[in-house]
């Protein structure tokens, strides 16, 4: 039986940051941002705007039969709103749907979505008449002229796991490497990421290497089997170096396809950033959304890394109905009717944010946007409403 995503929804703020505009304000180079990290804009995220918001945004397209269907919900996160309760219980509430299912949250720094993904199609393997619905979803912060600012981002994917899916078969493949090292990390009194940029981009390049060796010496599989090879993108410079360790296995041509593939599993990470726990997913769907050439049949590589650190490795298949389950033109046309902030107005938004204090507070409604907003804070509770 095939287990994999049937459907992939996307949610992103309404507002953006453009990084030659950054570069500039923070006397860098535009160039060493656009081409020295490769990133061009960054999603930025209004207080308003939260995982939950985000996610029970992306994961708008169920249908009722899928409502119905659903056994587990399961939210992979590093930026939730509350210490004990699951953000999402919030979504369930937000989308109306089904009490008989399991509601949770799980963490492991950006490699949370995969975790979760993972559960999921357990999940479906154990019960294949049920459905499973993951949401990666993270808001990037690490601070204004911080080292990591250039790599901030904001945004969600959904993706509904099923038996006999129509859009990706996962295998059953993957090779997971787990070891405790502070490359990167977020103490809980404090939205802000601390990292420790080079010896993460070493740790990254590591658990890739490791992975993947292992992967190829288990399954048999060499480079030239994959049609792409797909990334957690903190920034899509961090993927390429990744692809670069491997393209010498295969010929030049073979070299020219999967670069050709990775560009187009970049496209909405450049203008989005790092949404961590999703990163790697919106690449796939920027790839399966990108390249008009790709067949049912191909098998794409993903390798996930999540900082602490975890790496995954595993396949998965393009089903035949793939083209149906794809919305290229509304996520282009979500992307280009974001508002551009100034940098003074996205350093004003940057600092507005819920305080980690008991105090009530209201969310600025000039920036509420999207399908749902956070409205307020009242009595340590969060106000949430479909816009
Ligand atoms: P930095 O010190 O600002 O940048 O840190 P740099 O000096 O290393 O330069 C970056 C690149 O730009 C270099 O290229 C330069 O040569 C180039 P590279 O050698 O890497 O190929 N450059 C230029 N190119 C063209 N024209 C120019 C120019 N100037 C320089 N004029 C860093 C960059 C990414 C480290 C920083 O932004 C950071 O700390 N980011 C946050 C940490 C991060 O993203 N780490 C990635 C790996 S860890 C991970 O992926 C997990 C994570 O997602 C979290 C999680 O798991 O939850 C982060």
């Amino acid at each position: 039986m095939k287990i994999g995503i049937d459907q992939i929804g996307l949610a992103t703020p309404a507002f953006y940051l453009d990084l030659v505009e950054l570069a500039k304000a923070r006397g860098d180079d535009p160039d060493k941002y656009t081409i020295g990290i490769g990133q061009d804009e960054q999603a930025v995220a209004p207080s308003s705007q939260d995982v939950v918001t985000l996610g029970a945004s992306a994961a708008d397209f169920l249908s009722q039969a899928d409502r119905d269907e659903l056994g587990l919900i399961v939210v992979g996160t590093e930026t939730g709103v509350d210490a004990s309760k699951a953000s999402a219980l919030y979504i369930h509430a937000l989308l109306g749907l089904n009490p008989w299912c399991r509601a949770i949250e799980i963490k492991e720094a950006c490699y949370g979505g995969t975790a979760a993904l993972m559960m999921a199609r357990d999940y479906v393997a154990a019960h294949p008449t049920k459905k499973a619905l993951v949401i990666a979803a993270d808001i990037a912060r690490y601070g204004l002229n911080s080292g990591g600012e250039v790599t901030q981002g904001a945004g969600a994917i959904a993706m509904l796991i099923t038996a006999q899916p129509r859009l990706l078969a996962i295998h059953d493949d993957a090779v997971v490497k787990s070891g405790s090292i502070m490359d990167f990390w977020r103490p809980v009194y404090t939205d802000l990421a601390i990292a420790k940029g080079k010896y993460s981009t070493e740790q990254y390049l590591a658990f890739f290497q490791a992975t993947w060796q292992r992967y190829s010496a288990e399954t048999g599989h060499g480079v030239g089997d994959f049609e792409a090879l797909c990334f957690h993108l903190p920034y899509t410079k961090m993927g390429l170096k990744a692809l670069k360790t491997v393209l010498p296995e295969v010929d030049e041509p073979k070299q020219a396809a999967l670069m050709a593939n990775f560009e187009a599993s970049c496209r909405y990470s450049r203008r989005i950033g790092n949404i961590y726990t999703g990163s790697l997913y919106l690449g796939l769907l920027s790839l399966l959304e990108s390249n008009p050439h790709l067949q049912a049949g191909a098998l794409i590589g993903l390798f996930s890394y999540g900082s602490g650190a975890v790496g995954e490795f595993f396949s998965a298949e393009v089903q035949p109905e793939f083209n149906e389950q794809l919305h290229p033109a509304a996520h282009q046309q979500r992307l280009t009717s974001r508002r551009r902030l100034s940098v003074a107005e996205y350093e004003a938004v940057f600092a507005d944010k819920v305080p980690y204090a008991a105090a009530d507070y209201h969310a600025d409604p000039a920036y509420f946007a999207g399908s749902f907003v956070l409205t307020d804070v009242i009595g340590q509770q969060r106000q949430y409403r479909r816009l």
